[in-house]
């Protein structure tokens, strides 16, 4: 076949793929105006409205219903979709929703314990269990992926982020969006995915929730809507904006965002919901002097749906008569709304049928116990404690509050899921090894903020009688998640003491952390002689942390967010700037200060005098039961032009004995750029799996274009320099590689 023909037969295949979707578009549009025409103002309105809890059947014969969320009894929820469908006079189904963040009866890890497997595949497979579960009790649309960069660990929604690091948001929120929304989104086991919340809102003052944020324009652009645009890319059905201010303008009004952002340079076509009543928080915000003046700046910026505040409903018809707002600008909502539920097949299938089968289906149940699996993060293993040996050990201590703590362990958002269907760590321990070992279990604190050392003080004497012991700490799930800010993040109640006891008895101690956040555990840790954490780790976190412990499984899991050795370093993350004056690593520290130390005695260099620099462990940080030794890495070329695609190479080998999974990762530094660029940025990471000795070329490839950021004159612009790359186990250690980029 000549190249010509070739040519000739590429270009009618596009023009065929072209014009399907031109058709499809078109057709859409067609049932969408034409439904749209045959709209009155108040069906308009009535579309943009979501409800929430209740009986609506009525608002739902009137047409006033545009979603509900939180309705989750079926005959219900069927009853208020037969109002809407068979009693409204255009029958427009409403779009029925609910915050199916990490899981919907199969709970999986949080979302930050998912980060925690830097594994995109298997993020997605959870989302699509989770859809399928979900959209079975009737839901087609969830409020998830949460993709808010959290640099602050007092924020108790860190748990339900990525943690960090823009990139490994953008992929993992992007693999979210693909699992919850399928191949196609009119498949019934389809739901809209909704990334959230639009922007910024992680920059949280103070790491207290809904608290203002400043973050200037170069930031927001390179940081923190880095993981929205690539949610918009995987395309993603819907946006929410998020409660806060940033510099006094609160998101739900910001037509920077919601316009110039959103709609201007990203093209979105899906629709834009407010969070909770954020609309009407805009006269508490004193930002709007009524919920009238709310409802309009509203609309105005670009919120097409409103939850539960009412607000749209009860003044928009008003504001349209006074000219305060236009109809284009209702119709453009609306239109957005209409073409969610179009993409949905709502119009066509807008009722579901129960499958209860499908809840805790045992693939779900291995995909939720492979995620709590890989989210474990191996910080210490002294001696090569773990894994126990499960053939030798003839009785095992098992202690501590989140050792059999159902409820707990499925973390924040866990609406649907229940603790029935938990298998918490001391009944996987007891399955595992209960019929060769005796296991002896003692709470020793009745929950995480438990004071009273009696629990403590009586269980020593039995837990010294074992040949190890494994202490279950943490915090309760009610503990982050959305309002639940922390100023101090040391383990709460008489947790510290617990595991001081637990040194003394002289018995090896492993300790496990189950929470919602990094907490401050340097203490901790000196006491023990290994340490696992897993962000509440759901349903099955207890057979995966059994496999674990005793080596059916090897842990692979990396800190998707700095561990600050103490609350006051915060906020502290990987990918800061260099600042003029760096820490050198060897400044004097507070018990080394002499007394009257000069001035300048200490250096002029960024640190804090009792805390150093260094978080207790960096982003990407994670060990293994087995070693791993990485070569130096290689380029392709030393120079590139900004069309060429950088291939970095490296070996890894596995230096250890056991078979495990390293996840490489790939940083590069802009040395010097327009403005002063972060010291490391995350551009790819790979899961590679080893057996003992067996060594691999690992390949990144990345095209130049990939190192671009955005400017001071707001250009999305890859500068000529110098570059440093890493390739290595995480974001602190490894020697850089040089290149350049030239024109
Ligand atoms: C909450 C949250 C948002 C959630 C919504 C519905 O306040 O901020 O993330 O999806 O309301 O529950």
């Amino acid at each position: 076949m000549s190249n010509q023909f070739k040519a000739i037969l590429l270009l009618n295949v596009l023009f065929f793929i072209c014009g399907c979707h031109t058709k499809t578009r078109n057709k859409e549009d067609a049932f969408i105006n034409n439904l749209l025409s045959r709209m009155t103002i108040d069906e308009k309105i009535g579309q943009m409205n979501q409800v929430s809890w209740g009986d609506w059947n009525d608002l739902a014969r009137k047409g006033q219903i545009g979603s509900a969320l939180n309705l989750t009894d079926p005959v219900a929820l069927k009853e208020m979709q037969r109002c809407a469908v068979e009693e409204s006079r255009l029958g427009i189904p409403v779009l029925v929703s609910r915050d199916v963040v990490h899981g919907y009866k199969t709970m999986q890890p949080i979302p930050l314990g998912q980060a925690a497997t830097f594994n995109p595949e298997l993020i997605e497979k959870g989302a699509r269990m989770a859809a399928i579960e979900a959209t079975s009790a009737g839901i087609r649309w969830t409020f998830a992926p949460m993709v808010d960069i959290s640099r602050d660990a007092r924020w108790g929604r860190i748990a339900e982020s990525f943690g960090e690091d823009p990139y490994l948001s953008a992929i993992l929120g992007s693999a979210m969006v693909k699992g919850f929304q399928g191949d196609s989104l009119n498949d019934p086991t389809s739901m809209a995915a909704c990334v959230k919340h639009f922007a910024g809102y992680g920059a949280a003052e103070g790491g207290r929730d809904y608290n203002s944020t400043l973050i200037p324009q170069n930031e927001l652009m390179n940081v923190y809507l880095v993981p929205f645009d690539a949610a918009r890319k995987a395309g993603v059905a819907t946006v929410m904006c998020a409660f806060s201010d940033n510099d006094g303008i609160p998101c739900t009004a910001n037509k920077f965002l919601l316009q110039d952002i959103l709609r201007d340079e990203w093209k979105f076509d899906g629709f834009v919901v407010s969070d909770w009543a954020s609309i009407a928080e805009m006269v508490i915000h004193g930002f709007a002097s009524d919920s009238k003046e709310a409802a309009m700046k509203a609309l105005h910026a670009g919120v097409n749906m409103e939850m539960v505040s009412g607000t749209y409903l009860s003044n928009l018809k008003a504001l349209l008569e006074e000219g305060k707002v236009s109809i284009s600008q209702i119709d453009d909502a609306v239109r957005n709304i209409l073409r969610v539920k179009y993409r949905l097949g709502l119009f066509e299938n807008p009722y579901f049928v129960t499958n209860k089968d499908v809840f805790y289906a045992q693939n779900h149940l291995d995909i939720a116990r492979k995620l709590a699996e890989q989210s474990a993060i191996l910080l210490k293993n002294t001696g090569q404690i773990l894994p126990l040996d499960s053939n030798t050990i003839q009785s095992i201590a098992v202690v501590g509050p989140m050792a059999d703590a159902p409820y707990e362990q499925m973390g924040t958002w866990s609406f649907d899921g229940e603790k029935e269907q938990t298998i918490t760590p001391l009944t996987a321990i007891r399955d595992y090894i209960g019929n060769k070992a005796n296991v002896i279990y003692e709470p020793c604190l009745a929950y995480s903020r438990d004071k009273d050392p009696k629990g403590i003080i009586q269980a020593v004497s039995k837990v010294k009688q074992a040949d190890v012991i494994v202490a279950f700490v943490g915090e309760e799930a009610i503990l982050s998640g959305e309002a639940h800010s922390m100023a101090d993040l040391n383990l709460k109640g008489a947790q510290t003491d617990l595991i001081e006891e637990l040194k003394l008895t002289g018995k090896p101690v492993v300790m496990i952390v189950m929470a919602g956040r990094p907490l401050v555990i340097e203490k901790e840790l000196n006491d023990v002689n290994a340490a696992i954490y897993m962000f509440h780790p759901g349903t099955m976190g207890g057979p995966a942390i059994a496999d674990l412990l005793f080596g059916k499984a090897v842990p692979s899991g990396k800190t998707p967010v700095t561990f600050p050795k103490m609350v006051g370093q915060i906020p502290i993350y990987y990918n800061h700037k260099m600042t003029g004056r760096p820490a050198t690593r060897k400044e004097i520290l507070l018990d080394s200060i002499p007394i009257e130390a000069g001035q300048t005695s200490l250096g002029c260099t960024s640190f804090y005098l009792d805390a150093g620099f260094d978080p207790l462990f960096p982003f990407g940080f994670g060990l293994s039961y087995t070693t791993f030794e990485y070569g130096t890495p290689e380029l392709n070329m030393p120079v590139f032009g900004k069309q060429d695609i950088l291939k970095a190479s490296c070996t890894l080998r596995n230096t250890g004995d056991y078979e495990a999974t390293e996840t490489v990762q790939l940083y590069i530094r802009d040395l010097v750029g327009s403005l002063s660029r972060p010291v490391k940025e995350l551009k790819g990471f790979q899961r590679i799996f080893l057996k003992p000795g067996q060594e691999k070329t690992v390949v990144f490839e990345l095209p130049i274009d990939n190192l671009a950021f955005w400017n001071a004159e707001g250009k999305n612009v890859v500068e000529n320099g110098d570059f440093q790359l890493w390739i290595s186990t995480d974001s602190s250690i490894g020697n850089p590689i040089h290149f350049k980029v030239e024109d």
